[in-house]
């Protein structure tokens, strides 16, 4: 299996969450990580990874462009390749409660849907963290994305 993590991150938490994705998956899969302003969608998307999760996050009450810049280049690429990602997933970093986050992260969630992704996890992923801090994020975040990177490999 081949993974992708995106990230987003300035302050370190982003990065910190992929990596834990990373650290949980890695015995069973090929798993690369990257910024979204460093990794090209296009050789992602030649790559044909069965699984790509791309983090963002809420500063000044919007989601990263840059992020959501990749997605819809990284789509472009794979349709010119006929090709469909098997499973997709978003994350978002946010300091907000999650409650109020769930406007960002709803429309977020919104931009990978499409033809690109055979299955897309049905919600996005929150990883709250502790202000505008270094990481680690909020208590329970980075268990909470190990558990989910567990539960993807076991779908492989
Ligand atoms: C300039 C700035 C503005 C921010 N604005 C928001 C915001 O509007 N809403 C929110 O939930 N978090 C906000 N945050 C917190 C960020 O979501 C948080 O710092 C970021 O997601 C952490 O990810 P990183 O460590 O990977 O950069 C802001 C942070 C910064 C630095």
């Amino acid at each position: 299996m081949k993974v992708w993590i995106l990230h987003d991150t300035q302050l370190g938490n982003g990065k910190l969450i992929a990596e834990t994705m990373q650290n949980a998956l890695k015995s069973s899969a090929d798993v690369h990580i990257g910024h979204v302003k460093q990794v090209d969608p296009k050789k992602v998307a030649e790559g044909k990874p069965d699984v790509v999760i791309i983090g963002a996050a809420i500063r000044a009450f919007s989601t990263s462009a840059s992020s959501k810049n990749w997605i819809k280049r990284f789509k472009q690429e794979i349709r010119k390749l006929n090709f469909t990602v098997p499973y997709g997933a978003v994350f978002l970093t946010h300091a907000l409660p999650k409650k109020i986050a769930n406007l960002w992260g709803r429309r977020y969630h919104k931009t990978i849907k499409g033809p690109d992704f055979n299955k897309i996890h049905p919600e996005w992923l929150s990883g709250q963290v502790r202000g505008q801090n270094p990481p680690p994020p909020k208590d329970g975040v980075l268990e909470f994305f190990e558990e989910y990177a567990k539960s993807i490999r076991n779908d492989f």
